[in-house]
C-alpha cells in the first residue's frame, strides 16, 4: 500500500485507525509498540492517500490535528452546568476541617476520596458526540469560555475519537512538561523571541493562539479528571477514571483513593518530596469523594462544590531582594546573568540565586541592584526572576564586554543569543566547567574530578585541555597542596580505567558538543564505531550552508535519533581546528576508544521495562543512563509493560499500588545494582 491510486477505501480507514490506536498507546498508555521511525512511516502513509483522495478523509484521521485556518477570533461557549473552582486547604489541619464539614452534612456515613494531582494548566471542556470530538473550550469564567476546538485537535494526546461511540463531556487540563518547557524556551531564546514565564503561561498563550498551525508545533499535553454527569458512566469516580481511560482520554496514573481520613492523611504526606518527579508542575492535590449520591447529597455553593476541595503544595514563589549580579560563564562559552538573592525559603529550600537566562531578558525587566522581584522555583529547574515588583535607585544591570574570567572581548555567535566568550581553548572557567562535564558518571567517569580537583590543576598550569589528563602522573599531584599518596594514587588510576574502559559513546558525550547528549552521541557510535570513521566521512564531505546541509549533516541525519540541529552542531565543531587538536592528542595519549557492537539480544536488561520514583542516591538521569546502557527500557509511570519499579525513599503509595496491582516487582536501589552487575 504504497502509491493510493491502488488503495481502497477500505484499507484506507484501517489504516487511519492504526494510526490512531498508536496515537493512543504512545499518550494514553505511554507505551509505545512502535518505533518513531515505523510510526512516521505510516503517518506519511496516510498523509499521501489523504492527499490524493481528499473525499475520504475521515474527520477523525491523526492528520486532521493539523493545517486548519487562522481564526480571527474564538466564539464564546455559554454553558449550562458552570465550571466551577475549589476551595483550597494549605494544611492537614484545614483538610480536617473539610472532611468533618463532609462528614457532619452525610450523618456520618462512611466516605471514600479521590486523590489526583492539581495540574496546573488550562482548564477545558471537551463534547464528543457519537464518539467524535465536536466541541473543545476553555473553563474561561467557569460559564463562558472561549470556543478552540481547532486547536485543540492539534493535541496530541487528545483522541479525535474515542473506542465506542457515545455521547460525552469531560473535563480535563491542558499543560505543557517542565522538560518541553525549557525546550520552547530555550529555542525561542536562541530565535532571540521573548520567552514564557512559566509553563501554565505558555500553555494558555499556545492555547489562544489565533493559528492551529503554530499550535501544531508547540508541545500541549491532555489529561483528564471529570465527566460530566459521571454517574452514567459508573458507579463511583474512580471508576469513571479508568472508565476515561478505556475510552482512549489520558488520566493521571497518580491518581489514588483513601477509604478514610487516616489513609487520606497517608496518601497527602506520601506526596511531599514526589511533586517534583512529576514530569509537569502541580500546585497541589485535588480531594474528591468518590460517591455520586454523595456528592449529590452534600452540593455546591455558588462558587466550589462542597464534595470536592484543593491542597495547595507550598509556594514556588517568594518576593525578595536583589543584591548583587553574578556573571557565569558556560562550558561552551555562554556567559549569562545570575541574580544574587536576599536567601529566601522557596517550597522547602532556601534560594540564594536565580537564573536571568540572558541579557536581553535582563534588559526587558530592567532589573538592578537593591531591586525586589519576584522568584519561582518550579519542578527539577533552577530558580528564575519572574519579574520587578519594586525598582530601587540602584544602577541596572548591564551586560559585559569582557570574559569576567579570561578577559577576552565577548561576541555574539549567530544561531546563538548567548553572549559569547569565543576562548575555548584556554578560557578558564570555561575549561573548569569542560573538565567537570569530561569526567562525570555519564561521560568518561573518572572518580575525584570533582570542582576542587580540577581548578587546582587549572591554577598548577597542569591542564590546559582535557587531553592533558592522560599525562598527568602520580608526581605531578604529589606536588600541589591538596594531594596526599593515596588520592594521588587514586585518581591516577581512576584516569586509567577512563583510558581503557571508555567507549567512543562516551568520549563523544565528554567532549561536549552543542546538542549531542548521551542519546544521540551513542546513536552516533553505534553506526561509525570510531572517531577516525567519523573524521573521515566529514573530511570526505562538502561542508554545509545556512540553507543546504552537506554530506556529513545528510548521512548523519539517517540516524534514528539524530536531526538536522545534532548533526549541523556535530559538523560545526568537528570543523574547528583546536578541537581536532584535542582529539588528536587524545588519541597519541591512549585515548581512542571503538564502540563495542551491540548484539540483536541487547544487554543483560534488554526487554526490561523500568520506572524510576523517589529519592535516591544519584540523579535519576545516571540511574536511567546506566539501565540504558545494560539495554533497558525507562518510562514514567508504572502500567502492566512495567518489569520493575526501583522505589527511592519516600515513594509515593500512588507508584507502589499501581505496581501491585500490575504485578510489577519492586526494587530497591540496591536491588538494582545487583540487577545491573548480574547483566
Ligand atoms: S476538578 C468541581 N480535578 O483546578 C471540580 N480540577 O481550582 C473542579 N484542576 O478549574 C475541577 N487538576 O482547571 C479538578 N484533578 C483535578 C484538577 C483540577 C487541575 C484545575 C481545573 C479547575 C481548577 C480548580
Amino acid at each position: 500500500m504504497s502509491g493510493g491510486a491502488e488503495v481502497t477505501r477500505e484499507q484506507y480507514e484501517r489504516l487511519a485507525a492504526e494510526v490512531a490506536e498508536h496515537d493512543r498507546r504512545y499518550y494514553v498508555e505511554n507505551d509505545p509498540t512502535v518505533s518513531d521511525r515505523e510510526y512516521d512511516e505510516l503517518y506519511r502513509r496516510l498523509r499521501d492517500i489523504e492527499a490524493k483522495r481528499p473525499d475520504w478523509v475521515l474527520p477523525w484521521s491523526p492528520t486532521q490535528r493539523v493545517g486548519h485556518e487562522p481564526v480571527s477570533e474564538f466564539p464564546k461557549v455559554v454553558r449550562e452546568t458552570p465550571m466551577l473552582s475549589l476551595d483550597n486547604t494549605y494544611d492537614i489541619q484545614e483538610l480536617r476541617a473539610f472532611h468533618e464539614r463532609v462528614m457532619r452534612g452525610l450523618g456520618d456515613e462512611p466516605v471514600t476520596y479521590v486523590v489526583e494531582p492539581k495540574v496546573d494548566g488550562i482548564g477545558i471542556e471537551l463534547t464528543y458526540r457519537t464518539g467524535v470530538f465536536a466541541l473543545g473550550a476553555t473553563r474561561g469564567d467557569g460559564v463562558t469560555g472561549e470556543d478552540v476546538t481547532s486547536n485543540l485537535r492539534t493535541v496530541r494526546g487528545l483522541p479525535l475519537a474515542l473506542t465506542e461511540s457515545l455521547d460525552l463531556t469531560v473535563r480535563g487540563e491542558v499543560y505543557i512538561t517542565h522538560e518541553d518547557f525549557l525546550r520552547v524556551n530555550e529555542a525561542r531564546s536562541a530565535a532571540n523571541l521573548s520567552i514564557f514565564k512559566n509553563a501554565r503561561n505558555l500553555a494558555g498563550g499556545t492555547l489562544k493562539l489565533l493559528d492551529p498551525r503554530l499550535v501544531a508545533e508547540r508541545p500541549l499535553r491532555v489529561t483528564f479528571y471529570e465527566a460530566v454527569g459521571g454517574e452514567r458512566l459508573a458507579s463511583t469516580h474512580y471508576r469513571v477514571l479508568a472508565r476515561l481511560r478505556q475510552l482512549g482520554l489520558p488520566t493521571s496514573p497518580d491518581n489514588a483513593e483513601a477509604h478514610s481520613f487516616e489513609e487520606l492523611r497517608e496518601v497527602v504526606e506520601g506526596w511531599e518530596g514526589r511533586r517534583d518527579d512529576l514530569p509537569y508542575e502541580a500546585d497541589g492535590l485535588v480531594i474528591k469523594l468518590n460517591s455520586f449520591d454523595q456528592r449529590r447529597a452534600l452540593g455546591a455553593t455558588a462558587k466550589f462544590p462542597r464534595w470536592a476541595i484543593a491542597y495547595k503544595f507550598p509556594a514556588r514563589q517568594m518576593t525578595t531582594r536583589v543584591v548583587d549580579l553574578e556573571i557565569n560563564v558556560g562550558r561552551t562559552g555562554a556567559v549569562t546573568p545570575v541574580a544574587e538573592l536576599e536567601p529566601v525559603e522557596l517550597s522547602g529550600t532556601t534560594v540564594r540565586r536565580a537564573s536571568l537566562h540572558n541579557w536581553d531578558q535582563v534588559a526587558r525587566l530592567g532589573v538592578g541592584y537593591g531591586d525586589r522581584v519576584l522568584v519561582e522555583k518550579a519542578g527539577e529547574i533552577i530558580p528564575q526572576v519572574l519579574t520587578v515588583t519594586e525598582r530601587s535607585s540602584g544602577a541596572r544591570f548591564e551586560p559585559p564586554d569582557k570574559c569576567p574570567s579570561c578577559h577576552t572581548p565577548l561576541s555574539r555567535e549567530e544561531e546563538r543569543v548567548a553572549l559569547t566568550c569565543p576562548n575555548r581553548l584556554a578560557c578558564p572557567e570555561q575549561l573548569l566547567a569542560s573538565l567537570g562535564f569530561f569526567a562525570g558518571r555519564s561521560q568518561m567517569n573518572i572518580d575525584g574530578l570533582g570542582e576542587k580537583v580540577a581548578r587546582a590543576l587549572l591554577d598548577a598550569e597542569l591542564v590546559q585541555d582535557v587531553a592533558d589528563l592522560f599525562a598527568l602522573t602520580e608526581d605531578d599531584l604529589l606536588a600541589l597542596d591538596r594531594f596526599a599518596e593515596t588520592s594521588a594514587r587514586n585518581l591516577i588510576r581512576a584516569i586509567e580505567r577512563a583510558r581503557q574502559t571508555a567507549t567512543f559513546a562516551r568520549l563523544l558525550t565528554a567532549l561536549g558538543v552543542p546538542h549531542v547528549g548521551g542519546v544521540a552521541a551513542k546513536a552516533i557510535a553505534q553506526r561509525y564505531r570510531t572517531m577516525g570513521s567519523l573524521l573521515s566521512l566529514l573530511d570526505r564531505s562538502d561542508p554545509s550552508s545556512a540553507d543546504a546541509p552537506g554530506a556529513f549533516v545528510r548521512e548523519l541525519m539517517d540516524i534514528e535519533g539524530v536531526g538536522e540541529t545534532i548533526a549541523r552542531s556535530l559538523e560545526r565543531f568537528l570543523r574547528e581546528p583546536h578541537v581536532r587538536q584535542v582529539i588528536e592528542k587524545l588519541a597519541e595519549r591512549g585515548v581512542d576508544p571503538e564502540e563495542p557492537i551491540e548484539t540483536a539480544a541487547g544487554g543483560g536488561l534488554s526487554g526490561k521495562t523500568f520506572v524510576i520514583t523517589g529519592t535516591l542516591s544519584r540523579p535519576r538521569s545516571e540511574i536511567a543512563r546506566r539501565i540504558q546502557d545494560a539495554g533497558g527500557k525507562v518510562t514514567n509511570s508504572v502500567s502492566k509493560s512495567t518489569s520493575y519499579l526501583v522505589a527511592g525513599e519516600n515513594t509515593g503509595r500512588a507508584k507502589l499500588s499501581a505496581a501491585g496491582k500490575h504485578g510489577v516487582t519492586v526494587v530497591s536501589e540496591d536491588d538494582l545494582e545487583r540487577l545491573l552487575e548480574g547483566s
